[in-house]
């Protein structure tokens, strides 16, 4: 007997946690893997679906330039309603809390099928930040069968919300497992040859500060706000800058106009994912509001900025009250000087604690899943299923 899970996603932090658990169900004989991609990301998900060699069943072309949240939703739920039509699976399995996430879980909920939601329970409490991101994944969860949380900080969250103890299992993120086989990657020699030509740009006298930002919340003055004091930094002189930019128009769009041609500042695309984490490896800290980027830094051991207003991984921080440092101007310069000068402090916010586990969360994933299909729950949830009909 096999059965299907569809794993559903569309951006590129999805892919990049999903990717190892879609190796893990190769594994799996009674599984029957198929694979979706919304397309949310066309770029960005290409990137990555290359790197690690997926292929996808279906790639839904959903992304249309600066759409609004409910032109994306609607677009995502008549599509992605299709491919459950069609592939009747057994689970639908999504990942985080983006748009893809919420839609795919309720399409599925919709056609009565259960739902696996990984790196399920993450909190701030706050429906506004990061936005839409907490309620898509509070929503999400209302309608998921099975929970994998990344840390015991997500089990608390969603045993408080009352989610049954049975149906949350606690497995790390799958982002370390990718982590750890990019790491691999980027050590042999004809990779690390490769990175070190890519970045030879950079000045080894300089300490580098790697940046990225594309939150929603921030669009408009606050995002003005972090690159003005991104180009006051830069006119240190012991400092260069490096920003691949997301490719969403209201990240382009101050990028450009405030950072481009600025001494000290290196403007690149998005990049692949080994050069990503390569730059991340070499970088005297990060300025980030990336959610996958803080789990990374924990791992790695880089100090890193949190330039949002609350994150839902305090858990990766050594010091949440010093790293969450918001989009003002005055205290974004105010920590970054403090980490390039002042050595003690440095070390401090260098001793992130990895809450996310060893790199073995998507086997443990799989394992629960098969367990699904086998231990009588599953029958039960179809039967209840059935005589709800
Ligand atoms: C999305 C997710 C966010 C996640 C982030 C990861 C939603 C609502 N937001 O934000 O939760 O943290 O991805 O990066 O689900 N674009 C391209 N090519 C690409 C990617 C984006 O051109 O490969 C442009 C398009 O103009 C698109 C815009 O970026 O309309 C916004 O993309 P979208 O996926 O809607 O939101 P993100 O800000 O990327
Ligand atoms: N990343 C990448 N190339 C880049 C920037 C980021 O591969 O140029 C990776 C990064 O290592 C992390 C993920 O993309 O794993 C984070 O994606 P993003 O910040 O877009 O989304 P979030 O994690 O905030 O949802």
């Amino acid at each position: 007997m096999s059965y299907k899970v569809l794993s559903i996603f569309g951006t590129r932090p999805e892919a990049l946690k999903i990717i190892p658990i879609l190796k893990e169900f190769e594994r799996q004989s009674h599984i029957t893997s198929i694979v979706c991609s919304t397309g949310q990301h066309q770029e960005m998900l290409q990137q990555v679906v290359d790197l690690f060699d997926v292929s996808l069943d279906y790639s839904l072309n959903v992304m249309m330039p600066n759409q609004s949240l409910s032109q994306l939703t609607t677009r995502l739920l008549f599509e992605v309603n299709r491919v459950i039509e069609e592939v009747k699976p057994d689970l639908v399995l999504v990942q985080g809390d983006t748009t893809t996430t919420f839609v795919g879980s309720l399409a599925a909920y919709y056609n009565q099928i259960a739902v696996a939601h990984v790196e399920a329970g993450l909190r701030t409490h706050d429906i506004y930040s990061p936005w839409p991101e907490e309620v898509n994944r509070k929503m999400t969860g209302v309608v998921s069968a099975l929970h994998f949380a990344p840390s015991q900080d997500a089990e608390l969250n969603l045993l408080k919300e009352g989610v049954s103890r049975k149906n949350i299992f606690l497995t790390g993120n799958t982002i370390i497992d990718t982590l750890v086989m990019a790491l691999k990657k980027i050590k042999t020699p004809t990779h690390l040859t490769q990175l070190e030509a890519e970045f030879q740009f950079l000045d080894p006298r300089k300490k580098m500060i790697l940046v990225t930002g594309h939150r929603r919340e921030s669009f408009g003055q606050d995002f003005k706000n972090i690159c003005l004091a991104l180009r006051r930094l830069a006119q240190l002189e012991d400092v260069q800058i490096v920003f691949p930019a997301h490719l969403n128009p209201n990240v382009q769009g101050p990028v450009n106009s405030i950072l481009a041609g600025q001494d000290n500042i290196f403007l690149l695309p998005p990049l692949g994912y080994l050069s990503f984490i390569y730059l991340m490896k070499v970088a005297h800290f990060i300025i980030t509001d990336s959610g996958g980027v803080q789990e990374e830094a924990s791992y790695l051991r880089r100090p890193i900025l949190v330039t949002r207003r609350l994150t839902e991984r305090e858990e990766a921080l050594s010091c949440p009250e010093e790293a969450v440092v918001g989009a003002k101007v005055g205290s974004i310069l105010a920590k970054s000087q403090k980490l390039l000068h002042d050595v003690a402090y440095y070390k401090e916010m260098s001793a992130t604690q990895n809450p996310y586990g060893n790199g073995h969360a998507a086997e443990k994933i799989a394992t629960e899943i098969t367990q699904y299909f086998k231990v009588p729950y599953f029958q039960i949830y179809n039967i209840v299923r059935k005589n709800t009909l």
